[in-house]
């Protein structure tokens, strides 16, 4: 059975167009619901997926693995120096071989301009498990848990407090496909990259979502529906971490922050958390924050994805 999206790639959210978007979170929300009703069919038995990881992960890899198992798709993980893309192979020499084994390689690494290279070589679906840049799979999974909590995306202000990084990048994206409105606040310096802000907008300007930023995060969360942090210092930046939290002073997500969101506001964190600094725990544990069933959403989301991308 081909699917609107068959075949395509996801190296970031603006790959989608608002209602591919919306297909997504649409098969993804049926297929929850029947996997809990008892259908447990494997719609795409036979096929196999490279799951290759150039960074740490732990909820991107078992939720890919799990939603390859559910659809019937053997997940070929791929981890470490020397498994893939090494030995001096070239880019291209590696993916032509992959694609001989497998149905759709998604890969985590370091520059998004990798993950274009690997997509313009493969002839099967190539899909960004987090890149420099973007989170494309976390940001599905956010909206469909937003949409789950909230309702229509396009009636919420969205807020993040935090570094202008590859999770900030897709929320702008997230919010203009949807038309929920995004505010960003992060300290001077760390704002998120420029041409995506404006892509953002240009997107915005189709759907109505408001996209700001600001350094202030008060003024960034004020009536907001939704809170979203997220590590100060990502992959690849772990000797910077004690100049971040210097540098983060004051972007904490605590409760006075949250006091000023509007009544009802959930707190979200792709995780993983770093209590005491991006979030404190009365805000993570409180009975608003939905960090959890952000975290199961990988699965339904991915495996919504991979069913309309390999379908
Ligand atoms: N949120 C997320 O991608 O988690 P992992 O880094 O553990 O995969
Ligand atoms: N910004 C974080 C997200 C982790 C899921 C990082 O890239 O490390």
């Amino acid at each position: 059975m081909t699917t609107p999206l068959s075949g395509r790639d996801l190296l970031a959210l603006s790959d989608l167009t608002p209602s591919e978007v919306s297909l997504v979170l649409d098969t993804a929300l049926a297929q929850k619901a029947s996997w809990a009703a008892g259908d447990h069919s494997a719609p795409l038995s036979g096929r196999a997926a490279a799951l290759i990881f150039q960074k740490p992960s732990m909820r991107t890899r078992v939720s890919f693995e799990v939603g390859c198992a559910r659809l019937g798709v053997t997940p070929v993980v791929l981890v470490g120096e020397g498994s893939a893309f090494s030995r001096g192979e070239t880019v291209a020499d590696t993916t032509s071989v992959l694609e001989r084994y497998v149905d759709a390689i998604v890969i985590r690494t370091f520059d998004q301009s990798f993950v274009a290279e690997i997509a313009d070589v493969a002839s099967v679906p190539v899909v960004n498990a987090l890149t420099d840049d973007y989170h494309p799979c976390q940001g599905l999974a956010d909206l469909l848990t937003i949409r789950e909590h909230k309702g229509a995306l396009d009636a919420l202000r969205f807020a993040y407090v935090g570094d202008g990084n590859n999770m900030a990048h897709t929320y702008l994206l997230a919010g203009a496909l949807t038309g929920m409105d995004v505010a960003i606040a992060t300290p001077a310096g760390f704002e998120p990259k420029a041409h995506i802000v404006a892509q953002a907008r240009e997107i915005a300007s189709e759907t109505g979502a408001d996209i700001s930023i600001g350094i202030d995060p008060i003024a960034a969360v004020d009536g907001a529906d939704v809170v979203a942090t997220d590590t100060w210092a990502s992959m690849g930046q772990e000797e910077e971490h004690a100049a971040r939290i210097a540098a983060f002073a004051g972007f904490a997500v605590n409760p006075a922050l949250m006091a000023e969101a509007a009544d009802g506001a959930v707190f979200m964190h792709c995780l993983p958390a770093h209590r005491g600094e991006e979030v404190l725990d009365e805000v993570i544990d409180a009975p608003y924050s939905i960090v959890y069933d952000e975290a199961e959403n990988r699965l339904h989301a991915q495996k919504a994805l991979l069913s309309l991308l390999m379908g």
